[in-house]
């Protein structure tokens, strides 16, 4: 058993820069009561304190526990731990995203980390925790209150640890293999052509220096009680890229996730945000689109089998979006 309190190296480990990029609520996560009880006491040791309380958190797709526990010394922190035994993408997760915390600067809008735990297969790591609650579908206020988040990180240059954004983003072929594999309806015969035109070159048009966060989704945030303000959670993606790449994100989830007033004024919302971006912020979205697309219909998951159709449900829902953006790329629109 090992803690650490220093900077990782992420180069280590073969599978540290590989996985899928996106997750979902819905799988069920361990009881953190069931976490072996040596990792759970290597925990309290390397925070310092006795664990005198936890709630267990259900965010999030690792099949993993995730909680917020209480320390005898009064402080409240989040903890998330998963055994390589049950899924080893996510252990290289929690590694990957602890050494990315550990160079993030005080300013952006993220939780910092306390300590890493290893254990046998297990690893856990505790951070502070953030305040707020994250509902079921985004309103306007917690659209703008994570806006503001995404421009706060993108405002940061990213730290030279890590990697391009281009190693980061996966499945952006998917209109062109979805094209190879045969479309699997009207829609995708009419635009996965169309489509994959827009997204061609991403490699070069998502390129930059800026810190990205890359995974923003409504279960990746803590929006506070005022509403005003928001923490990023989840950071294991994080890469250098072009600045509007969050926001991108954003747009795409708030579509694909849902707005509490319904799936057209989620779409409003998602294109008034893109039409404040440069172009090439639609033209991830679509690319997002493709992803899920060909991920649903060629990937299947032993641990966590609902996945396809989660994805299946987050592009059919983008479709419109997608259809729109389309025409304003190949005809843009004035103002
Ligand atoms: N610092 C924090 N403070 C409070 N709650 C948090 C914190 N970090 C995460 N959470 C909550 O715990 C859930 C799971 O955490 P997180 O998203 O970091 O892990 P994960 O689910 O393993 O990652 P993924 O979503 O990629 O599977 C989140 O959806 C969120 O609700
Ligand atoms: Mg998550």
């Amino acid at each position: 058993m090992y803690h650490w309190s220093a900077p990782l190296d992420l180069t280590d480990g073969p599978a540290a820069w590989h996985g899928i990029a996106c997750g979902v609520t819905f799988t069920v996560r361990a009881p953190w009561a069931d976490t072996p009880e040596p990792v759970r006491t290597a925990v309290a040791e390397a925070l310092g304190a006795s664990i005198v309380g936890h709630v267990d958190l259900h965010g999030g797709m690792s099949p993993g526990p995730a909680a917020g526990l209480w320390l005898g010394d009064g402080r409240q922190v989040f903890v998330k731990a998963v055994s390589a035994d049950v899924r080893a993408h996510n252990h290289a997760m929690i590694r990957q995203e602890s050494a990315i915390l550990d160079v993030l600067p005080a300013s952006v809008p993220a939780p910092r980390r306390l300590a890493t735990v290893v254990h046998g297969p297990w690893i856990a790591m505790a951070t502070t925790w953030a305040d707020g609650a994250t509902a079921g579908s985004w309103t306007d206020a917690s659209i703008a209150a994570v806006a503001g988040a995404c421009r706060a990180a993108s405002g940061h240059r990213a730290p030279g640890l890590l990697p391009p954004v281009a190693q980061r983003v996966f499945d952006f072929d998917g209109w062109v293999r979805v094209q190879a594999i045969g479309a699997g309806d009207d829609w995708e015969a009419a635009h996965a052509g169309p489509a994959a035109e827009v997204v061609a070159g991403w490699e070069r048009w998502t390129a930059g220096d800026a810190l990205v966060h890359r995974d923003v989704r409504l279960d990746n945030t803590a929006v506070g009680a005022e509403g005003r303000s928001a923490v990023l959670l989840d950071w294991a993606y994080a890469a250098a890229g072009a600045r509007w790449i969050d926001l991108a994100q954003l747009a795409a989830d708030v579509v694909a996730t849902g707005h509490v007033l319904g799936p057209r004024v989620a779409a409003d919302r998602a294109y008034r945000l893109l039409r404040t971006l440069p172009p090439a912020a639609s033209r991830f979205v679509v690319g997002l689109a493709g992803m899920w697309c060909i991920r649903a219909a060629t990937v299947r998951h032993a641990v966590m089998p609902e996945i396809a159709t989660w994805r299946r449900a987050r592009t059919v829902a983008l479709r419109p979006l997608v259809t729109r953006l389309i025409a304003d790329l190949r005809d843009p629109p004035a103002g």
